[in-house]
């Protein structure tokens, strides 16, 4: 995901965790505001909530040193955020997620570069065009609409929320129902069903398509849950049957950083958690298998022999290898056998022999081959080892 960002432009940004309170109310999301904050007063008397999301971080550090930064500003950032939820299969309490945004930019292309960024990301987690799908909406298509049934903003808010969860509920239609009336109700899902499109998703669908980005379309259902979009919003699901689901979302929020007194900047972004990510990856056999850092372990014969290894250790770090030394105290044997368990592919032992004659047996535990080197040889030979 880093990688990925950074072959865009995006830089890497940072915050604490804790923030005021007051930052997401009546700027996010109702519900998200209500029912699933970590809020508490600290010593000082302050409301502090541990953050839900980055959006409205973002925003504020954005809005704070508007007149230093340069725009277009691209930022990401893999955050753990915190959300009060019921734990399930998707959802945890704690997660990290990754957040691209892009700053400054009016025009549709920020919206193409954000979902050709998503579309990247899932490409390099190895993912096939056919295994994801990228929905996109317009929420001034559904603001019209609306429009159209006369719904307080109330309604709206209901309404809007009925939508994001429809791909849960069993009763959605008695709901909508329930807070509309039936007759409003109709309406509202006749003028959802032939508001199909917009000028401005056409043009991102077309400019999407030039760049061999094919997996996108436009559903009416996709609103996602926060106040703060105005215009493109966009999700991603798993095409799997295994993981129907959505992976992850964003859209363009023009005025969240006028709520901090600021004038208004033109922004667009996603998150994307790892959660979503792990059970995407699982179902398409996608897990890419741990491989650890260090790729050498120095076993010691006996505890005299520790002084030597950690000098050859340093030796070799300033090399560039990674090296943990063994100080368990185990039979060599053992030692070895800690090193497969860990999967470090190589190892060195240090005893009476190695430091006498100044050379060492290193081993490559996959293959089982011996190498017998001095210790500045060493570096050069794991290199070739591993081809
Ligand atoms: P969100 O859809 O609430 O959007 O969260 C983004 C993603 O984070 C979700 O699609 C999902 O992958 C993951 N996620 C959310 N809640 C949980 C949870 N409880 N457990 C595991 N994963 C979770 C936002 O947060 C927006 N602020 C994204 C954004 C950035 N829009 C513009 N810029």
């Amino acid at each position: 995901m880093k990688n990925a960002c950074e072959r865009f432009g995006y830089e890497s940004y940072d915050a604490s965790v804790l923030e005021p309170a007051e930052l997401y109310r009546g700027k996010t999301s109702e519900e998200i505001v209500a029912e699933q904050t970590y809020t508490f007063t600290d010593r000082g008397d302050r409301e502090v909530t541990l953050r839900p999301e980055m959006t409205p971080t973002i925003a504020r550090m954005v809005a704070a040193k508007r007149r230093e930064l340069t725009f277009p500003l691209r930022w990401y950032t893999i955050a753990n955020v915190f959300r009060y939820e019921r734990p399930q299969r998707g959802r945890l309490r704690e997660h990290w997620q990754l957040n691209a945004d892009i700053f400054g930019v009016e025009g549709v292309e920020a919206e193409v570069e954000i979902i050709s960024l998503a579309h990247q990301i899932m490409l390099d987690l190895g993912a096939n065009e056919s295994d994801f799908e990228i929905r996109v909406n317009d929420r001034r298509l559904l603001n019209g609409v609306f429009k159209d049934c006369s719904l307080t903003e109330e309604e709206e808010r209901v309404i809007m929320r009925l939508l994001d969860k429809r791909h849960d509920m069993a009763d959605f239609d008695e709901k909508l129902s329930d807070a509309v009336g039936p007759e409003r109700a109709n309406k509202l899902k006749g003028g959802l069903s032939s508001a199909a499109s917009s000028a401005h998703l056409e043009e991102l669908l077309s400019l999407l398509y030039k760049l061999g980005i094919t997996n996108v379309h436009v559903d009416m259902s996709i609103v996602r849950g926060f106040d703060y979009y105005t215009g493109t919003v966009f999700e991603v699901f798993d095409t799997s049957p295994d993981n129907n689901r959505s992976l992850f979302g964003g859209g363009r929020y023009d005025n969240l950083l006028q709520m901090f007194g600021e004038d208004a900047i033109p922004a667009v972004g996603f998150g994307m958690g790892d959660v979503t990510a792990h059970d995407f990856l699982e179902a398409h056999g996608l897990l890419p298998r741990y491989v650890p850092a260090t790729e050498l372990m120095i076993c010691v014969m006996e505890k005299e022999h520790i002084a030597h290894a950690l000098r050859l250790a340093q030796d070799l770090r300033r090399e560039d290898v990674a090296v943990a030394v063994n100080f368990s105290g185990k039979k060599i044997g053992d030692q070895v056998k800690q090193a497969n368990k860990l999967g470090i592919p190589f190892i060195v032992a240090v005893g009476d022999k190695e430091r006498d004659s100044g050379h060492f047996t290193l081993k490559h535990l996959p293959t089982g081959n011996e190498f017998i080197l001095p210790a500045e040889n060493i570096p050069a030979h794991m290199l070739s080892a591993l081809g």
